[in-house]
């Protein structure tokens, strides 16, 4: 029971409720904060009967004693049950160590009698299973966690990929020329700085259990472009990267610069991987009236047409040989949600693939 996810393990419940109470179909529902919540039904939705505030189900939930509402009281009380084909309902508790977890709600299509024994043993069992379905509930709620942390390290470590090469690569640039007693080009140490404090973000945000803390601030398109370019150059000495730049020279938007920068890059590192390197990749940024439009344009595989609604989830990737998470679209559609933007593809396979990133010129949430 223990690997059973908690749906499953609701089924099951309900299952062996029907199985031993003689019903047609029912319901199992959960409080929460005061309130019912249907955890599973094998009715289909137009015949499900909802627990009414101070109801049946709530009394059988104060006083764990079971409740039977027979045709006789179901014509009176509730005939809209009746209209729906249920001509009985017995009400029985789910008890978790002494505590009210619950109640299963069973329908029966014709009056009957429910004696003594029957009763007792519904009860019982709702004790076992009460105490079941909370450990199952507890369970589902630990993997939700564990995948949530899976996640999470994974797409850190998918960020952390690019700013920690560059840092190896210009690390290993200045030891050369401190080596041979060369100057050490500045902007280098910039580069390297930059990346650094990028790559340390990554790692805060995830101490942060993934809460992104993205600091808005200005990012002006043109130095962000050329950090990417230069990161794209240094990583990919096999590849050309042509840009074609169109921005105004005031092309700032509002947003973390190290977060547009994580985009560009990721959509950069997929036009590297799949184009071969003797075909060109492009990078065009330009203005329009609500927004900068800033396309990578790649002549490589291309995607199928169906593929094309699949990329931007989790996990995605259509060859699964092919190295990568399948997070890169995944994460840079998160980022530009955050900030107003949005994602474009357009792609012809065996042609090439375009990808567009949209930031507003207010790149803000509103
Ligand atoms: N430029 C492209 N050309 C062809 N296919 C692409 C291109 N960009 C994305 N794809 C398809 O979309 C999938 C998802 O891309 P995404 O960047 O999210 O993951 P990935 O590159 O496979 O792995 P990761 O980014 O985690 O390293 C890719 O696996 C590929 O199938
Ligand atoms: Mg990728």
């Amino acid at each position: 029971m223990e690997a059973e996810t908690f749906a499953k393990s609701c089924r099951f419940v309900m299952e062996s409720f029907v199985k031993m109470s003689g019903a047609l179909h029912g319901s199992v529902f959960l409080m929460k904060n005061d309130q019912f919540h249907r955890v599973y039904s094998s009715v289909t939705k137009n015949k499900w009967i909802t627990p009414s505030r101070r109801g049946v189900s709530f009394q059988v939930c104060k006083t764990q004693a079971p409740v039977l509402l027979s045709e006789k009281v179901l014509k009176k009380t509730h005939p809209e049950h009746i209209e729906k084909g249920i001509h009985m309902m017995y009400v029985t508790p789910l008890i978790n160590r002494n505590k009210t977890l619950g109640v299963v709600s069973l329908h029966f299509k014709k009056d009957k009698k429910m004696n003594g024994e029957v009763q007792q043993i519904l009860l019982e069992f709702g004790k076992i299973v009460g105490m079941i379905l909370a450990d199952s509930l507890k369970l589902s709620r630990l993997e939700k966690q564990v995948k949530d942390r899976r996640l999470n390290t994974a797409m850190t470590a998918h960020e952390l990929k690019t700013p920690l090469t560059t840092i190896s690569t210009y690390a290993q640039l200045i030891t050369r020329q401190f080596s041979q007693g060369k100057q050490i080009n500045s902007q280098w140490l910039s580069v390297l700085l930059g990346e650094t404090n990028r790559a340390s973000k990554i790692v805060n945000e995830y101490m942060e259990e993934g809460v992104q803390t993205s600091v808005v601030v200005e990012c002006d398109l043109h130095e962000t472009i050329e950090r990417a370019v230069v990161n794209f150059s240094l990583n990919y000495p096999g590849h050309q990267l042509e840009v074609v730049n169109y921005l105004p020279k005031n092309a700032v938007v509002r947003a973390d610069p190290d977060k547009v920068l994580q985009v560009i890059t990721n959509i950069l590192n997929n036009a590297a991987k799949f184009t071969p390197t003797n075909k060109t990749i492009k990078i065009k940024a330009s203005m329009e009236s609500d927004y900068f439009p800033i396309s990578i344009i790649d002549t490589g595989h291309g995607m199928k047409k169906d593929e094309l609604s699949l990329i931007f989830k989790r996990w995605y990737k259509a060859n699964k040989t092919k190295e990568g998470k399948g997070l890169g679209l995944y994460i840079s559609k998160k980022i530009l949600d955050e900030y107003n933007g949005r994602i474009e593809v357009q792609s012809v396979y065996g042609q090439g693939t375009t990808m567009t990133v949209k930031l507003p010129h207010r790149a803000l949430k509103k």
